[in-house]
């Protein structure tokens, strides 16, 4: 499936096409002999690694391609979150036989969280690929492309203490479109049993505050007025400031606030551990912060919530909840759900089906378990596959229930949307409201980059319509 990323606000398992600011590099690149084909799997992060590895190639004669059969190097970066993203990569690989075959110079490279947890395996499996790169080597990706030249193979998986973005080319002056994405935070020292992200990306790092402003302010002058700050667990952000003070995502985002032309700012994913005081009070205060948060819970059974050493109750998450919807009555709540987890009960998953009926969604991403190797959990009895079929179909129906019943309850209320692109239809431009609902809207394409306000007229399948105040 092949959905463009201005589609998706947390979506995992899924290719996108080439960013707008992709494009914008491609366009500006054309010129350039070398040609750089780059396919993205899995979630926000790596969309941005994938700009930035543009960006770095770009440096030494690349130029971006959409034609795989023109490419001179083929970068997939690639998601292990579930089985079935990880072998996505290899079927997607197969089909490069021929074009290597063809063009025997080709290099193909295998970056992302797939590189770093199978590494040199990768090669032996599918023996076209030339370069195998973890994300905490992205920097080296151009030396690593002159190695496979050179020696006929690359491979770097190292986990190196230093920010991997200050070694990354600055970022291009190209115009951006209107929403970025900005890594804060990479890796995760939470260890849920199900998960493969502390082995692959590693333990918990925060960028400095200085870099990440400057870099900030670097996307706003190139039109962004939006910025979602990434990070695997970004709430549990503690990066260094000013005077060596460490600040915390609320510190964080009060210094972004002040960032003339910054409209709006976001952050994900969070874990319910890490949603500290001064984060809910930002949600409170801070106008540019917007009402939206994801804040994945997996189960409402406190037995399944312990097997996944979550270390928070189904009632703590609840309570969370409360308090934060009492700071921001309106905020736009959103999570992540894995059905089938080893040992879960009908009981265990009735108690589910209660949290999302108590919190109620606007949002949601529910997945089957999937055994990850190397995780505790992939060590345990499994569930057979009709059961998790089965409660997946159930709580997705509760889930888009209340996901639609929210975006209905939209018609008749003025938000502020961020027009993003033209729509499908002449005259029609789409953006996101501060709840992050696709919002199409009759207006001429100067507003494209501009935040205007709507009165919403309709609710459509997974869109509204609305109408220019
Ligand atoms: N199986 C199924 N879903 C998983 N997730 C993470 N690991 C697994 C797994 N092994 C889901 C969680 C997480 C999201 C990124 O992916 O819900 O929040
Ligand atoms: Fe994985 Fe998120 Fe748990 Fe970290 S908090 S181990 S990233 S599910």
């Amino acid at each position: 499936m092949a959905l463009s990323v201005e589609t998706l606000q947390v979506s995992y398992e899924v290719v996108y096409s080439p960013t707008q600011n992709e494009k914008n590099l491609c366009a500006k690149m054309t010129a350039s002999a070398k040609k750089l084909f780059v396919k993205t799997y899995g979630c926000q992060m790596n969309v941005y690694d994938s700009e930035r590895m543009v960006e770095a190639m770009q440096n030494v004669g690349y130029s971006l391609t959409e034609d795989v059969n023109d490419a001179d190097m083929i970068l997939l970066n690639t998601c292990h979150i579930r089985e079935k993203a990880a072998e996505k990569v290899y079927s997607e690989l197969g089909r490069y036989k021929t074009i290597k075959q063809e063009k025997p110079d080709l290099k193909v490279a295998v970056a992302g969280c797939v590189a770093q947890a199978e590494g040199e395996e990768i090669m032996r499996r599918q023996p076209l690929v030339d370069m195998v790169v973890g994300p905490q080597s992205y920097h080296r990706l151009a030396e690593l492309e002159k190695t496979a030249h050179e020696k006929g193979r690359a491979i770097d998986i190292e986990f190196p203490q230093d920010d991997k973005f200050s070694y990354l080319a600055e970022r291009s002056k190209a115009k951006r479109a209107p929403s970025a994405f900005l890594t804060v935070q990479e890796g995760c020292d939470k260890f849920c049993a199900f998960c493969v992200v502390p082995y692959t990306r590693g333990a918990e790092v925060s960028r400095p505050v200085a870099r990440i402003l400057d870099e900030a302010r670097a996307l706003v002058e190139r039109g962004v007025c939006e910025i979602t700050l990434l990070g695997q667990n970004v709430n549990a952000y503690h990066g260094e400031g000013p005077a060596s003070r460490e600040y915390s995502l609320a510190g964080l985002i009060w210094e972004l606030d002040k960032i003339d032309g910054l409209e709006r700012i976001r952050f994900t994913t969070s874990h319910p551990n890490d949603m500290r005081q001064d984060l809910i009070e930002a949600h409170a205060n801070c106008a540019k912060l917007m009402p939206y948060l994801h804040l994945p819970v997996q189960s409402g059974s406190d037995r399944i919530l312990k097997r996944m050493n979550r270390s928070h109750t189904a009632q703590s998450y609840i309570e969370l909840i409360a308090k934060i919807r009492e700071a921001r009555p309106d905020m736009l709540l959103s999570g992540d759900f894995i059905v089938g987890f080893p040992e879960e009960t009908d009981a265990d998953f009735e108690a589910t089906l209660n949290l999302i009926k108590q919190v109620n969604y606007g949002q949601a991403y529910s997945f089957k378990y999937s055994t990850r190797p190397g995780t505790p959990a992939a060590e345990r009895d499994q569930l057979p596959e009709r059961i998790k079929t089965e409660r997946l179909r159930r709580l997705q129906d509760l889930l888009s229930t209340q996901q639609r019943a929210l975006q209905d309850s939209m018609v008749g209320r003025d938000v502020s949307v961020l027009f993003e692109k033209s729509g499908r239809f002449e005259g029609q431009l789409v953006g996101k409201s501060e709840y992050l609902h696709a919002v199409h809207v009759a207006a001429p394409s100067e507003n494209i980059g501009k935040l205007q306000a709507v009165r919403i007229i309709q609710s459509n399948s997974n869109s509204l319509t609305g109408d220019l105040i």
